[in-house]
């Protein structure tokens, strides 16, 4: 796994001996990434650091399986609750060869919804652009639930940023037909001149490629996605189960490989008079970089080929621009840390919370 580390800790970094460096690693995701979205994981994390006997069992799994966020939710598919490290530890002990289990056969893939709300404005925007519905494939798509932006809701909330005139304004957009309660509710604050929709596009095909697609109607992998998502976090909780009721009921076509290897041919799948969208978030980082090299040339012949967009939202240490550079050179690093920066083929067009919960505009709409 590459050492480029999204803002949701779900990446390693760089490999080094096994057991200070695994304790250091569990110290750095209970001081840095966890506060502020799980104090029980900032705590366990913490006392797992300081707990050399556990280091030295973790410190026995391969590198990329001694991830904090993998073991711990490994935990929690098992039946961890919140509770005090002394507790916790003694969880470990009990199901300790079902932890090694689970962390063996999975991975960290958590699927987050909430991210439609932030590629949605660039979404309509593409549709109403070519006068034509959307064709849309998403790589490293988890269990495929970003692609059912037209099947969700959303609640957009100006912030005194926004331009003036709209700040503190809502515009809320929910599905044609649909009843209220069968689908979730994404809610994002905007910032500068977003350009939001008035109505939801339509999708008219949607596909993913993953190394390990998880399927919506297997519980295991639903309950592998419930683990995922940290312990505190139950609107997020609330909002992958609504989420998942709603792929459940058109699972999408997933393909089980590497993007790189499956991109074109899944494209050629695509109808022909739709306007093709490829995106991603939160992928980037699980590839090195002669692997996004790759990557980035296959949406250039994409794109020449067959014509298409795409979006990359993305934490901003693995972001690829158009001339291959991985900063935005024009704007301050303190402005995206902890957040993905969007980019429109190549050009950066706003600042996304990691999980969709805000989005800040870069640039005024064209046209
Ligand atoms: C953190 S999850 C993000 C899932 C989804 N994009 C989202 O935003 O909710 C990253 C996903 O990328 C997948 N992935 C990583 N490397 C990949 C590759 N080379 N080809 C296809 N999928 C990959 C993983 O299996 C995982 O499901």
């Amino acid at each position: 796994m590459s050492p480029a580390a999204p803002a949701s800790g779900e990446s390693a970094p760089a490999p080094a001996p096994a057991e200070s460096a695994t304790a250091d690693w569990y110290r750095h995701f209970g001081t840095v990434d966890a506060p502020g979205n799980s104090a029980c994981y900032a705590a366990w994390a913490v006392g797992i650091a300081e707990d050399a006997a556990l280091i030295q069992r973790i410190a026995k799994w391969p590198y990329n399986k001694r991830q904090p966020l993998l073991m711990l939710a490994a935990a929690r598919f098992l039946g961890a609750r919140i509770s005090p490290y002394r507790e916790f530890r003694q969880f470990l002990d009990v199901h300790w060869s079902d932890i090694s289990r689970i962390v063996l056969s999975r991975a960290t893939q958590t699927n987050e919804a909430g991210r439609c709300a932030t590629l949605l404005p660039s979404l309509a925007k593409i549709s109403a652009d070519e006068g034509r519905p959307l064709a849309l494939i998403e790589v490293g798509a988890s269990a495929g639930l970003a692609l059912f932006p037209d099947r969700y809701g959303y609640e957009f909330r100006a912030t005194a940023d926004a331009p003036s005139g709209i700040a503190g304004a809502v515009t809320r957009l929910s599905p044609a037909g649909a009843k209220p309660g069968t689908f979730p509710v994404l809610r994002c604050t905007t910032a500068g001149p977003v350009p939001l929709p008035l109505v939801l596009p339509r999708v008219v095909w949607r596909a993913g490629i993953d190394l390990n697609p998880l399927d919506v109607r297997n519980p295991d992998d639903v309950a592998w996605l419930e683990a995922l998502i940290w312990p505190e976090q139950d609107f997020r909780r609330e909002r992958l189960r609504q989420a998942i009721a709603v792929a459940r009921t058109e699972p999408p076509l997933l393909v089980a490989g590497d993007l790189n290897e499956e991109l074109l041919s899944l494209a050629r799948q695509a109808p022909a008079d739709t306007a093709l969208v490829v995106f991603h978030s939160a992928v980037m980082a699980y590839l090195d970089a002669r692997g996004r090299e790759r990557f980035r040339n296959t949406m250039a012949s994409l794109a020449r080929d067959r014509g298409c967009h795409w979006l990359s939202n993305e934490g901003h240490t693995v972001i690829i621009q158009r001339d291959g550079s991985s900063v935005v050179p024009e704007m301050d690093d303190a402005r995206l840390q902890g957040r993905f920066l969007l980019l429109h083929d190549g050009d950066p067009v706003a600042i996304a919370g990691p999980h969709g919960q805000s989005l800040e505009w870069l640039q005024r709409p064209t046209s």
